[in-house]
């Protein structure tokens, strides 16, 4: 049963259906994401209802359906891209594959609708689909009108005004649209929602932490990444010191003094239930050899389980059950946010895009058997920071940028050999001057779904110095050719060169090396005061160089709100210059790239 007041996300698949719940949450309504097929009689008491978007095509057999008795709830129905197609195929429309896939920003034209009080007539939208609306429902369905179009989708939005009932092609929970959120501001006005905060969620949480519990102990991997920090201080917190042992396992992928300075965060607050372990000699070990990106994030996932599992026994934390003394019984804790579930398909419908370190089988299996507990779960990342805050966490580790779970070990890429795109059509690509097509390929998100492409890099006469066109290109060009998903300005090079590809694996010298150009780039970041005004700064390491056995230096400086959409990050160019001049003194390296690429169509990390 949906909560009184709630404004209800019905889940396609989207991978924007938790952006469409947290730009609710952050208007200050509860917003929660359930099933596409929830029953009707359990969406009866919500406020609103929002049908998100999805990878399949609604007439296609086996695609998600809702219960089409919401139509008649009489409570405000927004669907976007497959949920407006959704509502007009059930209200007797006609949808079919558009003439033109329409991907990134377009110009939209809007009609007169409640939906865009406060929006101008014209604007600039973002589309990501290959269906459309073709028909609108005739009127016996209710009285829907065309209110939205772009120059190649004409019903790119409808609406019954009266039922309150409307569709829109494009993604107004994406930071591209231009009026994204007055749109949506204007749909959750109209809903009359209850208000709610982060605060007195946390208290609901806390509850729930206690009943989950039980009378159990909780063990946790604690990363020293942001999340983990602040799950594993919120357990503290409701369960108390003697009920928590956290776990930092070094895995030989994390950054540098990184293990220090969490070691201290916590000692200053009295918190010392956490021990260290080195076990980085085995995750090089396990990783020797293994290139797929998913192939590493299973085993970095394992490997980090099976440590945990070891060293549980070797702490001797279980004591054998005797008459006097019941077994004792742990769960295992994890910093588990939102986007993490989501973007491992985490959801019934979403397409998988990569597989989180915490999602791997062993743990999905605990999660079945209830052994699992993650109090983050349903947070987002700025409302996880307001929480670490207000438990008071240092203001460094609470606002450091996220890492990933598996560390560098996702932004290391590995090759066993050269691997190159089969045909690209080379018309576009000339009229933008110098380029090299990089022999390596990463993982990317298009319209819902997970690509694994080539990255290109283009050349300047003044390398550090990014133009508007420099931009656009990252736009156009995985738009216009598919066989990229990744742009790149070379900041050492004014020529193209032929990129080598030099075969590798994970190794401690390879992290070594990243590791010490992650800590320039930190360093010089925080030297420009740009450290905080940026979401995050991934630093990858490339097995390709200008000659056999160099290798590469990637900078991925990205704007975003919450992981799921980002941009990347115009930087100034002395910054650029004095970073690259540095890391270009690193032995071994031999080209620096700046990484232009937003999300989608790329991801944030390469792997
Ligand atoms: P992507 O690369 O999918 O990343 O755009 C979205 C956000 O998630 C972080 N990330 C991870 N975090 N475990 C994590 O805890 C993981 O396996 C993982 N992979 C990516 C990434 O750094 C970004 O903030």
């Amino acid at each position: 049963m949906s909560r009184k007041g709630a404004i209800i996300v019905l889940d396609f698949g989207g991978q924007y259906a938790h952006l469409i719940a947290s730009r609710v949450r952050r208007f200050g309504y509860f917003s929660e994401i359930l099933p596409a097929e929830t029953d009707v009689k359990d969406l009866k008491s919500a406020a609103g209802i929002i049908l998100s978007g999805g990878p399949q095509s609604v007439y296609e057999a086996g695609s998600p359906q809702a219960d089409p008795e919401i139509l008649k709830l009489g409570i405000p129905i927004l669907g976007l891209c497959y949920g407006h197609q959704w509502i007009a195929q059930i209200a007797g429309g006609t949808v079919q594959p558009g003439a033109v896939k329409e991907y990134g920003k377009t110009p939209i034209e809007l009609g007169k609708s409640i939906l865009f009080k406060n929006v101008p007539p014209s604007s600039v939208v973002w589309m990501s689909h290959g269906d459309e609306v073709k028909e609108l429902p005739p009127p016996e369905y209710g009285h829907f009108k065309t209110i939205a179009s772009s120059s190649s989708c004409k019903i790119a939005g409808m609406a019954d005004e009266e039922k309150k009932i409307f569709g829109l092609q494009f993604h107004i929970e994406v930071a591209h649209t231009e009026h994204g959120l007055t749109i949506l501001r204007n749909f959750v006005d109209l809903c009359k929602p209850e208000p709610w905060s982060v605060e007195s969620y946390a208290k609901h949480v806390g509850e729930q932490i206690k009943s989950e519990a039980g009378d159990k102990k909780v063990f946790m991997l604690v990363s020293g990444g942001v999340d983990s920090s602040v799950a594993f201080m919120l357990l503290n917190k409701v369960l108390g010191k003697e009920r928590v042992q956290g776990l930092l396992i070094d895995t030989g992928l994390m950054r540098k003094n990184e293990i220090k300075a969490v070691r201290d965060a916590f000692g200053k607050l009295g918190i010392d239930n956490l021990e260290v372990v080195d076990a980085s000699e085995e995750f090089f070990s396990n990783l020797k050899e293994i290139y797929d990106p998913e192939e590493k994030r299973e085993i970095i996932g394992n490997t980090f389980i099976n440590d945990q599992q070891r060293i549980f026994k070797e702490m001797d934390l279980e004591p054998k059950a005797t008459s006097q003394k019941p077994q004792a019984k742990w769960l295992l804790g994890q910093g588990t946010i939102y986007p993490d579930t989501i973007e491992t398909g985490g959801t019934k419908h979403a397409d998988k895009i990569k597989t989180h370190h915490n999602r791997v089988e062993v743990i999905q299996k605990m999660i079945e058997k209830g052994l699992v507990i993650e109090p983050l779960k349903e947070f987002y990342k700025d409302e996880v920071r307001k929480l670490g805050e207000e438990l008071g966490l240092p203001h460094e580790l609470v606002w450091r940028h996220p890492f990933p779970g598996p560390g560098l070990g996702v932004r290391i890429l590995c090759a066993k050999e050269s691997t190159l795109p089969e045909k690209i059509d080379e018309t576009d690509l000339k009229l933008n001057g110098s380029y090299a097509v990089l022999p390596i390929r990463s993982v990317g998100v298009q319209g819902d779904g997970r690509t694994y492409r080539h990255a290109i890099a283009f050349f300047h006469s003044k390398p550090t110095e990014i133009t508007e066109r420099d931009m656009e290109l990252a736009t156009l060009v995985p738009n216009s050719i598919p066989a990229f998903n990744r742009v790149l300005i070379c900041l050492t090079h004014e020529k193209s060169f032929v990129p080598e590809i030099s075969p590798g694996y994970i190794t401690k010298e390879r992290a070594d090396l990243l590791r010490e150009a992650d800590a320039i780039v930190d360093e010089e970041m925080r030297a420009a005061g740009l450290y905080e005004k940026i979401w995050q700064f991934p630093v990858v390491l490339l097995p390709v160089g200008t000659r056999k056995g160099g290798q590469s230096i990637v900078l991925r400086p990205i704007e975003s709100q919450d992981a799921m959409t980002a941009n990347a990050v115009q930087l100034p160019s002395n910054v650029l210059k004095k970073m690259t001049d540095r890391i270009m003194k690193l032995e071994g390296i031999d080209a620096v790239f700046l990484d232009l690429t937003n999300k989608p169509p790329g991801t944030i990390e390469w792997e």
